[in-house]
């Protein structure tokens, strides 16, 4: 089926799936924000609202921003491979600044407020998947960006990173739920189970995250949703495929 233009049309479902998830995503971002503001006193680089300014940062950058990086491929279906590299990209440079700027945050508060760094499972988890996120970052720019690797070590690094992408995001959201809880137990050492509506609406922030990890990763886990290769793409993979697999030889058909 094609559009008035003559591009192939998308699938009928995907948009409304990707309207949910912004929907879901920009709640996350809202709700952080509300949490921080209205009962935490709200952002600044000193004292305890520096605190405030790592929750924020992580979901922005390795939630929110990374789940529409994986989204990028199954968006922009009639756009060149460059533009939808660009926009991919883009929106890492932008994630990985904003959660470098969450994880500078809180180990500077911790420093200047004498707490101990490293001690909960939430910064074990944090640590490794930021880490991890780091490595990636790298090698993917390395790897798609410049222009002296060859097609065939691009294709062959396409799949690890793919799963590496998803397990990322996986894990960011893993690591925030337990940063939610963390933060809540502090905040009501005793009274947590009295239903304190601030504990309510750091629950609810949980959920939610979910809700955006699982639409998120239906998306890109369908296989009748990914991009279609474009006309002159599809003769770079046939030229490739020559060059990997070889012509055929005479007596196979
Ligand atoms: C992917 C997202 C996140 C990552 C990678 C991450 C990473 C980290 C790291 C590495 C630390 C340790 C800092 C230190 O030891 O000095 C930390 C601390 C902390 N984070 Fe997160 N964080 C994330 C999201 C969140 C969220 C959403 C919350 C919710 C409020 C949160 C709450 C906390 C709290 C309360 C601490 C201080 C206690 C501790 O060290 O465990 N984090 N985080």
């Amino acid at each position: 089926m094609e559009d008035t233009l003559g591009r192939p049309r998308g699938p009928a479902w995907l948009p409304c799936y990707v309207v949910g998830s912004q929907v879901l995503g920009l709640a996350v971002l809202a709700i952080t924000g509300a949490w921080m503001t209205h009962y935490r006193g709200g952002f600044a680089w000193e004292g305890s609202l520096q605190f405030n300014v790592h929750p924020l940062c992580m979901v922005i950058g390795m939630v929110f921003l990374c789940g529409d990086a994986l989204l990028v491929y199954r968006v922009f279906r009639n756009e060149t491979k460059r533009v939808t590299k660009i926009v991919h990209g883009t929106l890492h440079v932008f994630a990985f600044i904003i959660a470098l700027i969450g994880v500078i945050a809180v180990f500077d508060y911790h420093k200047k407020q004498k707490i101990a760094d490293m001690y909960s499972l939430h910064s074990w988890c944090g640590i490794i998947t930021f880490t991890l996120y780091f490595v990636q970052w790298i090698i993917g720019l390395v790897v798609f960006l410049f222009p002296g690797v060859s097609i065939s070590h691009r294709s062959r690094y396409k799949s690890l990173h793919v799963f590496f992408g998803v397990t990322l995001f996986v894990l960011a959201i893993g690591t925030s739920l337990l940063g939610i809880k963390e933060k809540l137990l502090f905040t009501f050492p005793s009274d947590y189970s009295q239903f304190p509506a601030e504990a309510m609406l750091g629950n609810a922030l949980g959920l939610l995250l979910i809700a955006f990890g699982v639409v998120i990763a239906y998306i890109v886990i369908r296989d009748d949703w990914k991009r279609p290769l474009l006309p002159e793409e599809q003769a770079l993979s046939m030229d490739f495929k020559t060059l990997t697999e070889g012509a055929e030889s005479p007596g196979e058909q």
